[in-house]
Formats: C-alpha cells, sequence, structure tokens
C-alpha cells in the first residue's frame, strides 16, 4: 500500500471527512462496497501519496447498476412520471447544491487531480454548475411536431423520448465538469444513467451523485460505479445500456465505437486532438502570445483541445518563441492547493512518464528544446515544467501524436494557404486557433480548418449552449446546447388515420 498523502492545513474539515469516509459504490441510491470487496487507491498528484482507498466495481456490480438504472426507467417509475418542469426544477437543485459546495469541491478535485484549485473553482466547479443549471432548462422545451402529410385525413406527429439508460464513461482532466457534461443533458432528456469516472480521479464524481439524491433526483436516476477500463469495458457491453457517452482517448475511443457499433447502441465520442494555433502576420502578438501560452500550459496541457502545435510566421518567429520561453522558464510548476501556482502536477506517474518520454524522444528527432524539459522535480509529485520546442518538420513524433502536457511545438509558416494545409494534415480534428486583425483572413481560416471548434483571438472560451466536439478521429457527436440535448433522445413518429 502506498503510504499516506500529507493534507495541507488549508484543506477544509468537510473534505477531511470525505476523505476519511469509505468510499462505495453508489447504485440505486445506496453506497455498496463492490460484490467481490475489491478497492484500489487513489493517489494526490502533487506527492504521490494515498488520498483514499475507493471500491473497485467488477462485473457483477456492472450489472447491479444498469439494472437499477434500468428499473429507474421503467415507464411506471417517479422519473418517468415526474413533469417536465420538476424533472427541471431537481437539476437546477443540483445546480445550486453544486455551488454551495464549491469550495469544498474544488479541493476535492485539486486533491484527487493535482489542478491549481483557484482554476478548478473558477473553471471546473463554476462550470460544472453552469452546465447543470443549463441543462435544468431543457425539459420543458422538448417538443414534437406536427407532420403536414400528404395521406388524407391523418394526424402524423413527432415525440422526443429519452433513449433510456446511458452509460458515460468520463476521464481524469476535469472530472466534476466531465461528470456535469455528461450528466446534465441525460437527466434533462429523461434518461438514467450509470457514470463511471476515470480510476485516477473517481472522487468528485461520488460527491455529485450523493448531491444529485440530495437535489432530490430519485435513486437509481444516476448510479456512480468506480473502476478501471475494465469497469468501463464491462458497462459498454452490458445488455441494459442503450447509449454509451466516453470521453478519453483515442484508442480506447475506437474500440468503444466498434462493440457499440456491432450492438447498435447509441453512441456519443468526445476523444484527442492535436490542435494547431495559427498566428498571422498581422496578429496583436501581445494578445497572441499571451493566448497561445494558456493555450497549452493550461491544465498543464492535459486538455483535449489544447493548442499544442503553434503555427508562426517564419519573420515573427524568433519574436514569438523567445516570449514564450522566457514565460515558460518564469512558470514553476507547484502543488495545485498553493497559492499562485499556475501549472500543477500531471495527474499520474503514468502520464508523467508518458510526457517525459515524448520530451526525450522531441530531443532524439532532432527539435530544439527552447524552454523547460525538466521532469524529475523532486518531492515525489508528478511534475513537469512548461516545455517548448522548436522544429523545421510536421512529421515529427511531438509535432503529430497527442502529448497531453505542458509540452508545445512551435513551427515557422510562409504562407496562409500552406499554414492551412498542414494544420489540416492530421488524423484529429478537435480545435483550432486563429490569431489576426484581419477579418477576412479570420473567416477564411474558419472555413478551411477541419475541426468541430475554431477560436479567433481567444482560446477555448465554452459555454453550455455552444457546441463542442470533434471532426475525424477527435470523435462523433457534440455535446453541450441543443445538439448536446437530442444526442439523449429518439424521435417516434405517430401516425393516426382519422377515418
Ligand atoms: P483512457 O481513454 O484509457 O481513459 C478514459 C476513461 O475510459 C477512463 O474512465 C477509463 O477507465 C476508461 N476506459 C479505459 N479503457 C476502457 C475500455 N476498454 N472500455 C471502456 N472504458 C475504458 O485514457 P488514459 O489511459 O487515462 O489516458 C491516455 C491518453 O488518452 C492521454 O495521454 C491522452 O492523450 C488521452 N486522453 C484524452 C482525454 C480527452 O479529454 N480527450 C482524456 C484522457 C486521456
Ligand atoms: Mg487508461
Amino acid at each position: 500500500m502506498t503510504a499516506a498523502t500529507t493534507l495541507p492545513d488549508a484543506v477544509l474539515p468537510e473534505v477531511r471527512e470525505f476523505l476519511a469516509a469509505e468510499h462505495l459504490l453508489l447504485i440505486d441510491g445506496e453506497r455498496v462496497a463492490a460484490a467481490d470487496g475489491r478497492t484500489f487507491e487513489t493517489l494526490d498528484p502533487a506527492t504521490g501519496g494515498r488520498l483514499a482507498e475507493v471500491a473497485h466495481a467488477g462485473s457483477e456490480d456492472v450489472d447491479r447498476a444498469a439494472r437499477a438504472a434500468r428499473a429507474a426507467f421503467a415507464e411506471d417509475s417517479d422519473w418517468r412520471r415526474m413533469s417536465a418542469a420538476d424533472r427541471g426544477r431537481r437539476l437546477e437543485r443540483l445546480a445550486a447544491l453544486v455551488e454551495d459546495h464549491a469550495e469544498e469541491l474544488a479541493q476535492l478535485e485539486t486533491l484527487d487531480n493535482g489542478k491549481p484549485v483557484k482554476y478548478a473553482r473558477a473553471v471546473d466547479v463554476a462550470s460544472a454548475a453552469s452546465h447543470l443549471r443549463y441543462f435544468a432548462g431543457w425539459p420543458t422545451k422538448v417538443q414534437g411536431n406536427v407532420i403536414p402529410v400528404e395521406t388524407p385525413h391523418t394526424l402524423c406527429y413527432t415525440l422526443s423520448e429519452p433513449v433510456g439508460v446511458c452509460g458515460q464513461i468520463i476521464p481524469w482532466n476535469y472530472p466534476l465538469l466531465m461528470a456535469a457534461w455528461k450528466v446534465a443533458p441525460a437527466l434533462a432528456a429523461g434518461c438514467t444513467s450509470v457514470l463511471k469516472p476515470a480510476e485516477q480521479t473517481p472522487l468528485s464524481a461520488l460527491r455529485l451523485g450523493e448531491l444529485a439524491l440530495e437535489a432530490g433526483i430519485p435513486a437509481g436516476v444516476l448510479n456512480v460505479i468506480t473502476g478501471d477500463g475494465e469497469t468501463g469495458a464491462a458497462l459498454v457491453e452490458h445488455p441494459e445500456v442503450d447509449k454509451i457517452a466516453f470521453t478519453g482517448s483515442t484508442a480506447v475511443g475506437r474500440e468503444i465505437g466498434a462493440k457499440a457499433g456491432r450492438a447498435l447502441k447509441r453512441l456519443t465520442l468526445e476523444l484527442g486532438g492535436k490542435s494547431p494555433n495559427i498566428i498571422l502576420p498581422d496578429a496583436d502578438l501581445e494578445a497572441a502570445i499571451k493566448g497561445s501560452f494558456q493555450a497549452i500550459y493550461f491544465n498543464a496541457g492535459q486538455a483535449c483541445n489544447a493548442g499544442s502545435r503553434l503555427f508562426v510566421p517564419h519573420q515573427r518567429f524568433d519574436e514569438v518563441v523567445s516570449a514564450l520561453a522566457e514565460q515558460a522558464a518564469q512558470t514553476t510548476p507547484g502543488p495545485g492547493l498553493e497559492k499562485g501556482t499556475f501549472v500543477g502536477p500531471l495527474v499520474s506517474a503514468e502520464q508523467h512518464e508518458r510526457v517525459a518520454g515524448y520530451i526525450d524522444r522531441g530531443r532524439d528527432e532532432g527539435a530544439e528544446l527552447v524552454a523547460g524539459g525538466g521532469t524529475d522535480l523532486g518531492d515525489g509529485g508528478f511534475f513537469v515544467e512548461p516545455t517548448l520546442f522548436t522544429a523545421t518538420s510536421d512529421d515529427l513524433q511531438i509535432a503529430r501524436e497527442e502529448i497531453f502536457g505542458p509540452v508545445l511545438v512551435a513551427l515557422p509558416y510562409e504562407s496562409l494557404e500552406e499554414v492551412a494545409e498542414r494544420a489540416n494534415d492530421t488524423d484529429y480534428g478537435l480545435a483550432a486557433g486563429v490569431w489576426t486583425r484581419d477579418v477576412a483572413n479570420a473567416h477564411r481560416l474558419a472555413s478551411l480548418l477541419r475541426a468541430g471548434s475554431v477560436y479567433v483571438n481567444t482560446w477555448s472560451p465554452s459555454d453550455p449552449g455552444a457546441p463542442f466536439g470533434g471532426f475525424k478521429a477527435s470523435g462523433i457527436g457534440r455535446e453541450h446546447g441543443h445538439d448536446g440535448l437530442r444526442a439523449y433522445l429518439e424521435t417516434k413518429t405517430v401516425w393516426v388515420s382519422l377515418r
């Protein structure tokens, strides 16, 4: 067993209390141990010490959770008989509870994931609440249509019905926020859910499950099962699960997509990226440099839409690179609970090793390391320095593969047509950025870039109403907004002969 982490003085009593309690599965409104009694450890990435022991759901537990979600979806269940307005009010109450517990949830997230607590509060927790609140408004707006069909004396109308039981599998980079992205539209649509958080960061989803019960969401509507990839695979394969929603690696997404395809389950996938960020020669350089820094180093680069390939016009290359290098060199990674930390540790020893491996590969491939590169920062935490490479070839592994850490590759270019083509020369298509003062070029690139989101003179703004998702290997379907809701609805067409 790993030695326990030391909690800093700033940790709130309610967080200490939660951590000290047993971390059981949440099935049908009850907290239960895994059927075979198995547990796993979740670690504090700032120290590498053990934070908590958590129940490890096996296939028997997945089965219980899926059946509970099915029972909660039955025609005569409290959830199905509840009015749309009431469903919305309970989601609204959950949003308010997340806000009431903001500090607690932010600290819990920081301890489990490593991220700076001020961002956990201002981004993760705040956006989780706004997603829940946004989708709380939807139940009363889900409507069908009357279709003016040619057949005489006939009434033809559509109903929008919930898809059913959803298996929702989420990653560790924004644990609570990803839970909200999944749970809010599913519940707004009237579905039930079995949510599986990542094994690196299981705690905030368990807390969200408790708050959902407190908000009056009936038992069995939101079940939370903690475990690893095997737990996730059992959920994907369970016959009671009608729809899979997954965020994570492209490799696992492909596997899940294949299984869902065979079983003809509904599916949405939010996968990886290698997003191009393009500075045009006429850009406001100060803003572009600031934004490009945030685009890659925020959340220690652990973002599916991180701006990890920076394209800079050759005539401004040295200027941009030296400004970024200077800023990177001044940014020392630190524990998320320490004031002033901008870059926290990576989530796990595995990710630390993976990112360190890419930094070594970058050096071996002949990229020039201009800032950072340090991965052995002592103290047992999984820290990596903000790292900047320059390169002249797009074919280097560090310029093609998703690193998912604070590692940026800057590449020079000559013309707009050339940079658009190079930006699109990737399997991924999640996001792309353009920095320019020229309106025509901004829109031209927005049209040319094959990505689910294009950011002009900004990086990664987000809103629960604005669709988010990927082209190509970055995913299938969209989250947020009406698109996000529709992914949890089936259309039923009813024909009535009036003769
Ligand atoms: P992963 O894709 O293995 O894990 C994501 C979630 O899927 C976790 O809850 C995990 O338990 C579950 N899972 C794993 N294997 C599964 C399977 N066969 N069936 C069903 N569920 C399964 O990602 P991992 O290994 O944690 O990270 C590896 C790389 O993936 C990262 O370095 C990064 O490049 C990418 N990634 C991308 C994310 C994104 O937001 N697009 C988030 C996390 C990782
Ligand atoms: Mg994994």
